[in-house]
């Protein structure tokens, strides 16, 4: 294994350490200049970067006011997302009808100036095009017929049918075509990791046991598991870059279950796999990576996988997410869901500390995980204000 401790004794290269301490100088790092020639260079991304909080802060700039988009923002909570789902009847139906799930993509960007759209669609559509059955039943969450040996394994597609994914490009190009020049459109895949929890338990678990039983048990055709789905996630953000979106996220869910050898291995080296091969066919691609309770594994995740920025959640203690890992790239988080359930001065306390501690450098505002159901939207609205000032 690994000494992750290197990662984190040494967090920043020798080189860089003297250049970027922020009140010790004004040179530019070494860091912040391979940023900048990298965006000089491209003038397509330079033209849409210039007016896009969002892609700013991806190119490792700082905002004062920081751009702001909330995991899950387009759900239940808000009344005019119920209405719609319930017009497109089941979930699935909504996340296939085009002219619906673009309608709801837009809905929290109307609402609350968020500068950026999450196509609205979820992370087992992939294993849908692989062709598993998948379901979601109202109350209970997915349902996926389990997978858990070789055999259910060899039924897998080859590939992810394209027939399947084509209603998901299609939303992407009409929420892209309907966003102004301010705001960015996010795609997003599952991690192949998080998505393989869901297929090998067929339904959401609190600890995903029967994955990391399948992990240890058989680690060789869990692996071909995931390389399936490094395969199909790569054409899947591809997909998505192509049709429009211009930034990708790569849930990562339920990598706080692994322990730190078991979280390289089905992670870091998927994800990096998936960074590589999408950045083989477009360069420049935008990749930030959410794996929610890496702790002390975050550092090695933002070295070993190159997504350009990292998202963190609540639990990450942010002077050490502040020194570590945002003076490599850009931090995206990471209000507590439940504070900004609870509202009030507790919410207040959240934000500032996320704006004292991760404020000075490049900054992407959001949850530390998806926004809750029962969440009131008087409270996002406070918080919102909050950060703008
Ligand atoms: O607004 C957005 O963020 C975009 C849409 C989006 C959804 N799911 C819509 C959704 C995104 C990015 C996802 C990702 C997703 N889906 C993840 C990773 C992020 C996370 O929240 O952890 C995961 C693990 C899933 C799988 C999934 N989808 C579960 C476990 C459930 C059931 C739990 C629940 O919240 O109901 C879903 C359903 C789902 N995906 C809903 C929404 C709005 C609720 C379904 C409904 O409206 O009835």
């Amino acid at each position: 294994m690994l000494d992750y401790a290197r990662f984190w004794i040494n967090p920043v290269h020798p080189v860089d350490r003297v250049l970027i301490g922020r009140h010790e100088s004004n040179q530019r790092s070494n860091y912040y200049n391979r940023f900048l020639e990298r965006f000089l260079m491209d003038k397509a991304v330079t033209s849409s970067a210039m007016g896009k909080k969002l892609l700013r802060v991806l190119e490792g700039k700082r905002e004062a006011i920081p751009p702001i988009w909330l995991m899950r923002q387009a759900g239940r909570y808000l009344p005019e997302y119920r209405s719609v789902r319930e017009k497109a009847g089941g979930f699935l139906d909504l996340c296939f009808n085009p002219e619906l799930a673009a309608e709801v993509t837009l809905q929290p960007v109307r609402r609350f100036g968020l500068d950026a759209a999450i196509l609205f669609s979820d992370i087992l559509i992939v294993p849908l095009a692989l062709g598993r059955k998948v379901e979601f039943l109202v109350g209970e969450g997915p349902k996926l017929e389990p997978l858990g040996d070789a055999a259910s394994l060899a039924t897998l597609r080859g590939f992810a049918d394209e027939n399947v994914l084509a209603p998901i490009y299609e939303t992407v190009r009409r929420v892209k075509g309907a966003l102004d020049q301010r705001t960015t459109l996010i795609g997003f895949c599952g991690a192949p990791w998080t998505v393989a929890t869901y297929m090998v338990a067929g339904m959401a678990t609190s600890d995903q046991a029967p994955a990391r039983v399948f992990a240890y048990r058989d680690p060789e055709t869990f692996e071909q598991l995931i390389d399936r789905l490094v395969e199909a996630s790569i054409d899947y953000l591809i997909g998505q870059l192509k049709a429009g979106a211009e930034v990708v996220q790569i849930f990562d869910t339920w990598s706080g279950v692994l322990g730190p050898e078991q979280f390289e291995r089905w992670c870091i080296a998927p994800t990096q796999k998936i960074v590589a091969g999408v950045r083989r066919q477009i360069s420049d691609a935008k990749i930030i990576g959410f794996p929610r309770g890496a702790a002390a594994m975050a550092l090695p995740y933002v070295e070993m996988t190159g997504v350009s920025a990292i998202g963190i959640d609540w639990t990450f203690e942010r002077s050490i997410a502040r020194d570590a890992l945002q003076k490599r790239v850009p931090v995206q988080g990471n209000v507590d869901p439940m504070a900004l359930l609870a509202g009030g001065p507790a919410l207040d306390r959240e934000v500032d500390d996320v704006m004292k501690e991760l404020g000075d450098g490049p900054l992407i505002f959001n949850l530390g995980h998806g926004i809750l159901p029962q969440t009131p939207i008087a409270n996002v609205e406070r918080m919102l204000k909050r950060v703008r000032g």
